[in-house]
């Protein structure tokens, strides 16, 4: 049984990444996993100012959620992270909360070429929602996803479900007329089912 902490980071409380998000956690769940959404239209995390207090033994400056979903994110065995595609990357919040994770490193007295911390080891995965479904779509998203928190934090790839096709935010959410809500149910059902 593994712990995922899911992490929602569209704007519309009831929208295609908030359903996508729910639609995964049903496919952990029904595997017998445990899984837990945060949503950041409620919880709220704030950009890193770069003070650097949390560097000096300090706690961080900022006060909003991002202690209790670090907590929660200590407890989880992988880190979902759920965002719509805006302006071709991430959303702002979820950029957000990956900035926050500079006061979760540790000295690394030898660390790799290209890094210079050490960062706690997590299972991860990226889900995403956009309005286009373009061989591109997801190019600049998944790039960073790639680069910043496999390869740099260190956390290890689990996969990516990108719902394209899934309509722009000037009506109800089109998802549910999808095959994504489907897809990323048996994707998550499928997830862990080697161990
Ligand atoms: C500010 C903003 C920027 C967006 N940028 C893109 C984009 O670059 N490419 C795209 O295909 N869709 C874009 N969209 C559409 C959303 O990604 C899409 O509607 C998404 O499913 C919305 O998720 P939600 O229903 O969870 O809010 C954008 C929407 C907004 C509001």
């Amino acid at each position: 049984m593994k712990k995922i902490l899911v992490i929602q980071g569209g704007g519309r409380p009831d929208g295609n990444t908030a359903r996508l998000a729910a639609s995964f956690c049903r496919g952990l769940r029904d595997a017998g996993h445990e899984a837990e959404i945060i949503s950041l239209n409620r919880a709220e995390v704030k950009g890193c100012l770069g003070c650097n207090a949390c560097r000096y033994g300090k706690p961080c400056v900022l006060k909003d959620d991002f202690g209790m979903i670090a907590e929660k994110l200590r407890q989880a065995d992988c880190l979902a992270l759920a965002s719509p595609l805006y302006f071709w990357t991430i959303s702002a919040r979820l950029k957000a909360l990956i900035e926050r994770f500079y006061s979760l490193a540790q000295p690394d007295p030898a660390p790799p070429f290209g890094r210079y911390e050490r960062y706690p080891t997590k299972d991860c995965v990226l889900l995403m929602t956009a309005a286009d479904d373009l061989f591109w779509t997801f190019e600049q998203a998944v790039s960073y996803y790639r680069f910043a928190l496999v390869r740099y934090i260190g956390f290890r790839d689990r996969g990516c479900y990108l719902a394209g096709g899934c309509g722009e935010t000037d009506g109800p959410p089109a998802i549910d007329g999808t095959r994504h809500i489907e897809g990323v149910y048996s994707f998550a059902k499928g997830l862990f089912r080697e161990e």
